[in-house]
Formats: structure tokens, C-alpha cells, sequence
């Protein structure tokens, strides 16, 4: 990524412009809306149980992670987040944005504890609330079948297409345990259509202010708890 601009939002929270893609990491109408709508409300607070594996697709600002790390904490949720970063911020654009001022902002520490995490540990951030960032291209990695939810913020497929196809989509898909979700900003109808071709029901939501929808998409399968039995071993019929 060659350069990036700070932006100023709608509802008076910064994001980053891409010129190279002509492409903003949120909505212009509200980058703090946006990822609370998306991923907090129609996201983690849709997901039952207290102890969340949570995989995203672009740290970025560290938006989403620093909302769900609010939220685990007002519903008592405990929380690993692993999340895939292949252009981390700089410590200049990170000083930049409005939500780590500080003198502005009562979570700025904690975004800047996000920041300041190491890459490719896991690092308890406060209590309950684990992050492990990956210093990688998540278009390349594997992920074992173990998470409740993916949060896929990925840039769009209109710049990126490639970060959409069945493939890539696929091993995210496959890193849901059964009945896990998938929630992304994205409604594209090849997106939806990829996402039932991997065996999830697709839900379209409303979007935040701005956005007409969203998506939500869950694995269908029986978790593993819930899963039946074998009958008896009856040795007459063995
Ligand atoms: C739409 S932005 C969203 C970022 C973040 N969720 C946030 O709230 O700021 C997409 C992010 O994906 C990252 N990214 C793009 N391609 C990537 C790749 N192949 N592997 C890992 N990260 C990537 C970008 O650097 C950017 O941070």
C-alpha cells in the first residue's frame, strides 16, 4: 500500500483513503457506525455463548477489535481474536486518527494497547479479551475449524476480487465451527452466491446509515456437542 489519507466520516470518526484503489477501510457516512452495526450488533451480539473464537479478515484501524473488546466486557463474553494485517499503520497515521487522541477519546488507550500488541503472539489485552495479531496475508493462510464467527472486512471486490473468490472465502467458511457466522459489509450477489456454493445460508440485513444492507451468512451443521451418538455396539449384527 503506497499511501494512505485520513478521512474524517459523517458521524466525526476518521477512516483511511487508498488512492492507489480509490477505496476508504470504512464508510465514509460513519467509519464508528459502520463497524458497530456490522460486526458488533448483527455480529457478536447475535452470537450465543461466552467464550468466542473471533477470526477477521484486515486489522486495519483496529475499529472492530477495540468494539468488540467494549462489548465482551459490558456482556461478560470472554474472547480470542485473531485477526490478519499485511500493511500494518504506522505509528504516525496510528496518532493520526481521532479515536487514539486521548485527550479526545476515553478508549484511546486501549486502541493503542491493540496497536502496540505484538504481531504473531497472543497477548492478553485486559481481562477476558485475548488478541493475536498475524503479520500476513490472510489470502495464504490456513485456519483450523475452531471459530464462532468471522468478521470479513476485506476491501472490496470490486478492488480486490480476488480476496472474494470461493477459494479464499472458502477457508474462512471452512474455519467456522457449525452453526458459526459470517458478517461482512459486502452484498454483491457473486459474494452471496459463493457463500451458499460453500454451504451457508445468506441472509441480507439492513446496513448502517449510508448502506442499504448487509450480510450475514451461518455454517449449517450440527455442532459437535449436539451431534448424535453411534447406537450401541451390538455385537449379533457385528
Ligand atoms: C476495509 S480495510 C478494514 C480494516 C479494519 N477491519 C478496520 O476496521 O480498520 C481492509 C484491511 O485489509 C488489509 N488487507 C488487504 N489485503 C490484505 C491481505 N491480502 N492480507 C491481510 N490484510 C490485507 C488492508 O491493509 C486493510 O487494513
Amino acid at each position: 500500500m503506497k499511501s494512505r489519507e485520513i478521512i474524517r466520516t459523517e458521524d466525526g470518526s476518521d477512516t483511511l483513503y487508498v488512492p492507489e484503489l480509490n477505496e476508504c477501510y470504512h464508510s465514509i457516512h460513519g467509519a464508528l457506525q459502520e463497524s458497530a452495526h456490522i460486526f458488533i450488533r448483527n455480529g457478536l451480539d447475535t452470537c450465543g455463548g461466552t467464550n468466542l473464537r473471533i477470526l477477521e479478515a484486515g486489522f486495519g484501524t483496529g475499529l472492530n477489535a477495540c468494539l468488540t473488546l467494549l462489548r465482551a466486557a459490558e456482556t461478560g463474553k470472554r474472547i480470542v481474536y485473531h485477526s490478519f494485517e499485511k500493511y500494518p499503520l504506522s505509528g504516525e497515521e496510528l496518532s493520526r486518527l481521532n479515536y487514539t487522541n486521548p485527550a479526545k477519546e476515553k478508549n484511546a488507550g486501549l486502541f493503542l494497547r491493540l496497536h502496540e500488541a505484538p504481531w504473531n503472539e497472543e497477548v492478553e489485552i485486559s481481562p477476558g479479551f485475548h488478541l493475536h495479531k498475524h503479520l500476513a496475508d490472510f489470502s495464504e493462510a490456513e485456519f483450523p475449524p475452531l471459530f464462532d464467527l468471522v468478521y470479513y472486512d476485506a476491501f472490496a471486490p470490486d478492488v480486490q476480487p480476488h480476496l472474494w473468490s470461493e477459494e479464499i472465502l472458502g477457508r474462512f467458511c471452512r474455519a467456522l465451527k457449525p452453526e458459526g457466522t459470517f458478517v461482512t459489509y459486502c452484498v454483491k450477489g457473486t459474494v452471496k452466491q459463493t457463500l451458499r456454493n460453500l454451504g451457508l445460508t445468506v441472509k441480507r440485513l439492513p446496513g448502517p446509515p449510508g448502506k442499504r444492507e448487509m450480510l450475514r451468512a451461518t455454517k449449517i451443521g450440527i455442532p459437535q456437542e449436539k451431534t448424535p451418538l453411534p447406537p450401541p455396539y451390538d455385537k449379533n449384527k457385528a
